[in-house]
């Protein structure tokens, strides 16, 4: 019996090291696993899976779920300071490492300034803090969380979020060459404020950007750029955002392609951006659905990618647009 499942594993893992898909550009590539990583700038190797922590606020509720997504085989863990979690994050891994007889290399922590803190003088301080708030010494990855400052009144900083988005980029830079972090990125950026980036070279180059990415929303342009830059897109709101989620995951062409394959409509919204070798980090709340979001190994036929890449376009979270 044993030797038995063995082989099927083996079987089914050659299987999927074979499959080849169409890519919505109709190109032929390799299939994308829930297990496949991106190879960053630095060469270090970020899961295409992660498990959203937005909202999940407490050290038990963080430790209840945090078990059950490294229990699911998640290795990625995204979080930010305005979440007000790190502190959590870090003292649950501490336990939960060993448990699963892991290392904190084999876990790759992403997490963001908080959006007011854009062009400040104590951004590197702020990275510090993030980074002690976790409990190691070097967090995985590092974003800015917002191109711009998420509100303007005559108190804020004159400066234009140009000049504040590229003041902390150089600061960020100066955190990766001092071993605070390993990688950094962006999150929120549109065409324009990516292409400033990189005309801008500070000599690292962003290896991610993660930005609002469903059927329901995917600005035109943005993952033919990154993904000519070597940047890695990340979906967050895959299944239309915390608090949102019914929406999309009701939309009948969604419901109809989930019934044909056999699958949930999380796991067709899921699938529809990893097909495309775009990152995912779906939050959820059950140990059910957090095992179900990374049980993901199937195809989605070229005419269903296709049929979900029509729906009309609105965003659910942040509006960065209007942000020069
Ligand atoms: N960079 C940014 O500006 C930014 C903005 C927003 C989010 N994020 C990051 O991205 C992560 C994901 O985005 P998100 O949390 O906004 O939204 P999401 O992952 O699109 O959706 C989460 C919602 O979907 C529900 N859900 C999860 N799995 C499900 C399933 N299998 N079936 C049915 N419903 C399911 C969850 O409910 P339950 O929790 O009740 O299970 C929750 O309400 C965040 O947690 C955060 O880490 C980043």
């Amino acid at each position: 019996m044993f030797r038995l499942t063995v082989l099927l594993y083996f079987l089914v893992y050659v299987y999927l090291g074979t499959l080849t898909t169409f890519g919505v550009a109709g190109n032929k590539e390799k299939l994308v696993t829930v297990k496949d990583k991106f190879k960053l700038p630095s060469d270090d190797l970020m899961p295409f899976v992660g498990f959203g922590t937005y909202k999940v606020k407490g050290d038990d509720l963080i430790f209840k779920l945090l078990d059950y997504a490294l229990a699911a085989g998640y290795r990625l863990i995204d979080t930010a300071q305005y979440y007000e979690n790190e502190e959590s994050i870090g003292q649950a891994l501490k336990v939960l490492l060993p448990k699963y007889n892991l290392t904190r290399k084999d876990i790759f922590i992403t997490t963001k300034l908080l959006s007011t803190k854009l062009g400040e003088a104590d951004v590197y301080q702020s990275i510090e803090k993030s980074v002690k708030n976790l409990g190691y010494d070097y967090v995985d990855l590092f974003l800015i969380h917002f191109p711009g400052l998420p509100s303007r009144d005559n108190t804020t900083n004159p400066k234009n979020d140009s000049v504040l988005r590229d003041e902390t980029w150089q600061v960020m830079v100066r955190a990766v060459k001092d071993g605070l972090v390993r990688n950094i990125g962006v999150s929120n950026y549109l065409v324009h404020h990516l292409k400033e980036l990189l005309e801008n070279d500070h000599g690292i180059k962003p290896g991610v950007n993660q930005l609002e990415w469903h059927p329901g929303y995917h600005p035109a342009g943005l993952l033919e750029l990154c993904k000519q830059e070597g940047i890695l897109l990340q979906a967050y709101g895959s299944l239309g955002g915390t608090g949102r989620a019914n929406v999309l995951l009701k939309r009948p062409e969604v419901v109809k392609i989930a019934e044909k394959l056999k699958k949930t409509p999380a796991q067709i919204l899921l699938r529809w951006a990893l097909q495309q070798k775009i990152g995912i980090i779906p939050k959820a709340s059950s140990e059910d659905r957090i095992k179900q979001n990374m049980d993901l190994d199937f195809i989605i036929p070229e005419e269903d990618m296709r049929a979900l890449l029509s729906f009309e376009q609105k965003h659910n979270s942040w509006n960065s647009g209007n942000i020069q």
